[in-house]
């Protein structure tokens, strides 16, 4: 293609997408203010620049000729990828989609105006519009910041009390001091992969995203592929993650709804980020359905076409992803001495990928982040229940010995 393009961020997610674009024969440029960035080992010129500086960014490129401009999995980038394609006059996703699509309060309000299904919510900027706002969603509620992500400061709480002794945690993670409350939901959460294009949404997956009992309530550590909801329910699901990709005004770009499928019938949008998620759910939709999204999003960067080969599955392959976590993941809690091989874990049935981030001497504490999950296992089987069994399997397989910590 001989094009180069620019990666917003060049941590451990965007490396394996940097070496994909350099496979596709792209010149690629990055910038993280990591000087050790892992992404940066592929790129072909690094640079060192905190990308929330817009401007630090353009000047830092201003030589280079870009073609296109993305991120991969990081959140916090998808603003900047959008800024910095206005600026240069590259293909993007505007930059009223990318706020829509990476602020809690301003998604919801759009959301509510076109009609697409969600909890009761109300913004929480001060102590004293807490009271209110219970007073609009009641309880049990989710505090979260408004523009924070991989459920740093996302709390359940139960009263007014617990608000007032979360809340400071919360606006501390949102970088303009923001917060929402939310009703509870109960019920199935599912994760949606929709490619957008020319206005057209594909819905790709929607998979089952389990999460642990407790404090890490909102930590997806098992992925199942297809979702257990069937029939009406899945039309409903859907067409509200379609929905929800129009009424954000996504035109071509990929979309990452997350759903819950309450058991009084009705199906909720989550949030709706614009961006390929992290947590392996790249890997998700490639086992699955057979997209790459990375060349999809490469693609996409550049304004190439986007032939239907490329973002309509080629088969449904059955999956389950097991992220390897403390009790009562597979992992021990204390201070990590020695981590096996994958070896054992990798032979297993239906086992096509796994990975561990574990170092020695690193804590393992019981499931609260995204940032607690320490690598994954992926099996494939007949049927999803089977993929998971085998994954859960395997994934006890590996060897973790830990001392208290
Ligand atoms: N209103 C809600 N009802 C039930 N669970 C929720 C609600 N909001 C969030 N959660 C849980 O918390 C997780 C994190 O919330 P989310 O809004 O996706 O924030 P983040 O940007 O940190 O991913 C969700 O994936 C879900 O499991
Ligand atoms: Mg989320």
């Amino acid at each position: 293609m001989n094009k180069t393009v620019l990666f917003i961020g060049a941590g451990r997610h965007q490396r394996r997408a940097i070496a994909r674009a350099k496979e596709l024969g792209l010149r690629v440029v990055a910038v993280d203010r990591n000087p050790d960035a892992l992404g940066f080992v592929e790129a072909d010129i690094a640079k060192v620049v905190d990308f929330s500086d817009i401007e630090a960014v353009l000047k830092a490129v201003r030589r280079l000729k870009i073609d296109g401009v993305l991120t991969v999995s990081a959140d916090r980038a998808v603003p900047v990828v959008a800024a910095v394609a206005e600026a240069l006059g590259l293909p993007g996703i505007g930059v009223e989609t990318a706020h829509l699509m990476t602020h809690k309060i301003a998604m919801r309000r759009r959301l509510a105006e076109m009609g697409v299904p969600q909890p009761r919510f109300a913004a929480v900027r001060t102590l004293w519009e807490t009271r209110r706002a219970a007073d609009e969603v009641g309880f049990p509620a989710v505090l979260k910041p408004a523009d924070s992500g991989g459920q740093r400061g996302v709390f359940r709480v139960e009263s007014l009390d617990d608000v007032y002794g979360h809340l400071h945690e919360t606006l501390a993670a949102s970088p303009t001091g923001e917060a929402i409350l939310e009703e509870f939901v109960e019920g199935i959460e599912m994760n949606g992969i929709v490619i957008a294009r020319d206005g057209e949404a594909i819905p790709l997956t929607l998979s089952d995203r389990l999460r642990p009992p407790g404090i890490g309530f909102g930590v997806g550590w098992i992925h199942v592929y297809p979702a257990t909801v069937y029939g009406d329910r899945l039309d409903e699901s859907e067409r509200v993650a379609v929905h929800t990709v129009h009424a954000l005004g996504l035109r071509t770009g990929i979309a990452f709804p997350q759903l819950i499928a309450g058991p009084d019938g009705r199906v909720v949008v989550v949030e709706c980020a614009a961006r390929i998620p992290g947590g392996q759910m790249a890997d998700l939709v490639r086992h699955a359905v057979g997209v790459d999204l990375v060349e999809v999003q490469l693609r996409m960067a550049l304004g190439e076409e986007l032939p239907d080969e490329l973002v309509h599955p080629h088969f449904r392959q059955p999956l389950a992803i097991r992220f390897l976590t403390a009790r009562p993941g597979p992992l021990p809690t204390g201070r990590v001495q020695r981590v096996g091989s994958l070896e054992k874990v990798l032979a297993f049935p239906g086992v096509v990928q796994a990975d561990t981030y574990l170092q020695e001497g690193e804590i393992i504490r019981p499931v609260r982040l995204d940032g607690d999950r320490r690598g994954y296992v992926i099996a494939i089987g007949d049927t999803n229940l089977e993929a998971l069994e085998r994954a859960e399997a395997a994934a006890r397989l590996l060897d973790v010995e830990v001392e208290p910590a």
